[in-house]
């Protein structure tokens, strides 16, 4: 397996070296958190070397809820003194416009990841349209099984092809729960157990980002810091 480096050697440190290929990593985390942040610099950083924490191939980028935006996977990669052109020429960006599409999406990857040199596959977000369309109890259990095929499609993908796969998942409010954080993971068992390493992510003082791994069965649970910057995402700038 290999390690893809997020930018931040202190998210990587609590990632044990990085995001992995194979075991699938998910970002968690309310509106505006930078979990589409984390995964434009991946986006970046999966292209370099592997000496210098890449891994070496071409990025995809399965965008669900209209907000990927080039520009800034220019603007980062520039930032890290990198050719932006080419940086964003190597990210493959593809609109799925519902959940259907977003499968139908998956299915193809089967054929444009080992063509393309895709080692990087981001789904930004896993669950947006599957919330939006299944709506109400009556219909969870359809919805589940739905999202369970497209998680164990790609589960299959990065095991194949050794490819690092990343999706992001929203909070919902657990109306159970009296003190303490009141918002949990949406996508239920089915996104949990797919996902081996998941990140959750919070706004922290001073504009800074605060990742928890949670669930891990290899890491034990810790926290670090972080930051959003024109380079995409870096360490937090140590409190002393
Ligand atoms: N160049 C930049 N420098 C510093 N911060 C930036 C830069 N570009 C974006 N940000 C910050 O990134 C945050 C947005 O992060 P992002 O879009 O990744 O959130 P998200 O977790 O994907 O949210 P959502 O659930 O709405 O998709 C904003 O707080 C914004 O200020
Ligand atoms: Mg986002």
């Amino acid at each position: 397996m290999l390690r893809c480096s997020t930018g931040s050697q202190k998210l990587d440190a609590l990632l044990a070296g990085g995001i992995e290929t194979q075991p699938m990593t998910e970002l968690i985390g309310e509106y505006g958190v930078g979990k589409t942040q984390i995964c434009l610099k991946l986006c970046v950083m999966a292209q370099l070397p592997r000496d210098q924490g890449g891994l070496e191939g071409n990025s995809l980028f399965i965008d669900t809820e209209g907000t990927l935006s080039p520009e800034r996977v220019y603007r980062i990669a520039a930032a890290m003194g990198l050719d932006p052109q080419q940086m964003l020429n190597n990210v493959i960006i593809a609109r799925a416009y519902n959940s259907d599409h977003q499968s139908f999406l998956i299915d193809g990857l089967f054929k444009v990841c080992p063509e393309e040199n895709v080692k990087l596959v981001v789904v930004d977000s896993m669950i947006s349209h599957f919330r939006g369309e299944y709506v109400g109890r009556e219909s969870l259990a359809e919805r589940q099984q739905k999202l369970n095929q497209c998680l164990h499609k790609l589960l299959r993908l990065a095991e194949i092809y050794n490819i690092a796969v990343v999706v992001t998942n929203q909070v919902q409010a657990n109306p159970a729960q009296g003190f303490g954080d009141p918002n949990r993971p949406a996508g239920g068992h089915v996104l949990a157990h797919a996902c081996t390493h998941r990140v959750y992510i919070r706004k922290a003082k001073g504009g800074t980002r605060l990742a928890t791994v949670i669930d891990s069965p290899s890491i034990p649970e810790s926290k670090e810091y972080f930051v959003i910057t024109e380079k995409g995402i870096e360490d937090a700038p140590s409190a002393d």
